[in-house]
């Protein structure tokens, strides 16, 4: 019989909380899967008093979190979050002290992820980490072991559950983005501080450790382009309809000769291409890999059950002896990718808000046929009188920084009202 895992979580919140149940109710079934029993001997939060998930009043119990890469736990599960102190602390002692480590803080990565790898390598143990990217969707074993065999070309995907929850509902109901964030807040599904999701930032963490694992690249968020969804109006969703897209905030990386290109944006998808119908606080992935052709993934990103059963997964991996290089490749091989984003070439969705007075279009179509940006259709709607008309087009195939010099020059334009707004069309 082979020795039981003795396993310490760390943070008993949403996540850690759903791990700890797991483990106190599922043992039988956890033991058939990875050989061996799988024990929870110790945890840590903030507040001993508080309500549980779990019962976890017969664990041994620790007030600082640190203090459990001391103790005789094999792996600690990292479940606090947050890119420095107690979480960074907890992880770089833990892989010190020779313990598996397994965590699903994605701004620790995104920050730290080459270091605590290389430190993870040089001790031999485990730094696993698939609740990390898109929750429950299994997408990081699947960048790190299945595709292994196709050089992968590129990865997309809605990345962040608040903002396509955001993004759906506008369309649902029409309403602004602001009402939109303040139901989503009541009813749970964006935090009381709502930057870091709406904002992009998320999205860009989880993107910084799918490029790692699909390129073999640092983690590196000063190599990205990052822009959140706070600009996108009613407007703008109906408009992609009328034009038969949706907009879907997108984190993107893809090859460039040399270089990744990692960006973090709205983007107009195509209605009924499988990212499309992405609803609600669904994530997806799209991994372009050679000539074996795109692969989907679809799931729920976040929550307790999918979340924890990530964790989990990576467990009985462990448990099993089942890890490798934390990126899948060993962590000196990572390659910096320092450039950020070159210009796009590709169709742009423009919206003007201008004063209906005569000559506004002409000056519109001067400025961007002066950028060589031309015009592959356009919609003019009218509102109350006195009220700002909004002017909508498709550009063609053009390069983003001619687009955008071109706006630059517009919007210094006395008859347009507010800051032009530009989104890039997904070919695909
Ligand atoms: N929630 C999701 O769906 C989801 C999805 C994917 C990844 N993640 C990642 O998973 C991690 C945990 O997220 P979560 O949603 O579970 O967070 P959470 O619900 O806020 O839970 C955080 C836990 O950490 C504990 N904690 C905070 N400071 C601590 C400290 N100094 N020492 C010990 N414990 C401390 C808290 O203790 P108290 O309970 O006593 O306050 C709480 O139990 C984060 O890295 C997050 O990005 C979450």
């Amino acid at each position: 019989m082979n020795k039981p895992l003795r396993i310490a979580v760390a943070g008993l919140g949403t996540v850690g909380g759903g791990v700890a149940s797991v483990l106190l109710t599922r043992g039988k079934e956890l033991e058939e899967r990875a050989g061996r029993t799988l024990d929870l001997v110790g945890v840590s939060a903030r507040d001993k008093s508080k309500n549980r998930a779990a019962n976890v009043s017969k664990i041994a119990w620790e007030n600082d979190a640190c203090a459990l890469a001391k103790s005789d736990a094999d792996v600690i599960v990292e479940l606090i979050g947050g890119e420095e102190g107690i979480a960074y602390d907890l992880v770089k002692s833990a892989l010190l002290a020779k313990k598996h480590v397994v965590t699903a803080n994605k701004a620790l990565l995104a920050y730290h992820g080459a270091e605590l790898a290389a430190l993870a390598e040089e001790n031999n143990v485990a730094l696993k980490f698939e609740a990390a990217a898109a929750g429950g969707i299994p997408i990081v074993k699947a960048l790190r072991e299945s595709l292994i065999a196709y050089g992968i070309d590129s990865v997309r995907g809605i990345l962040n559950g608040t903002c396509n929850y955001i993004l759906t509902q506008m369309e649902a109901t029409g309403q602004s983005f602001a009402d939109v964030l303040k139901d989503a807040q009541k009813l749970g599904y964006a935090e009381a501080d709502p930057t870091l999701d709406v904002g992009g930032g998320d999205t860009a963490h989880k993107l910084a450790v799918l490029s790692a694992l699909a390129f073999g690249v640092t983690p590196n968020l000063k190599s990205m382009k990052i822009e959140g969804i706070e600009h996108i109006t009613p407007d703008d969703i109906r408009f992609a309809r009328e034009f038969g897209y949706r907009i879907k905030l997108l984190g993107l990386a893809r090859k460039r000769g040399d270089h990744i290109d990692q960006r973090v944006q709205p983007a107009m998808v195509k209605l009924a291409t499988p990212l499309a119908d992405v609803e609600g606080p669904f994530n997806a992935v799209v991994a372009n890999a050679g000539e074996a052709g795109p692969f989907f993934f679809e799931g729920r990103g976040a929550g307790e059950a999918p979340t924890a059963g990530a964790v989990i997964a990576d467990l009985v991996d462990i448990a099993r002896g089942s890890f490798g290089a934390p990126f899948g490749r060993p962590a000196k091989r990572l390659t910096r990718n320092d450039t950020q984003p070159g210009p796009r070439s590709c169709a742009f969705y423009l919206r003007f808000e201008v004063l209906d007075v005569p000559g506004v279009l002409a000056e519109i179509a001067g400025r961007l046929s002066e950028s060589e940006v031309s015009i592959e259709s356009m919609i003019q709607r009218g509102r109350a009188p006195g009220e700002p008309v909004a002017i909508v087009m498709i550009t063609h195939e053009s390069v983003e920084t001619s687009v955008a010099s071109a706006l630059k020059a517009i919007a210094a334009s006395a008859k347009v009202v507010a800051k032009p707004c530009m989104i890039p069309m997904e070919s695909r």
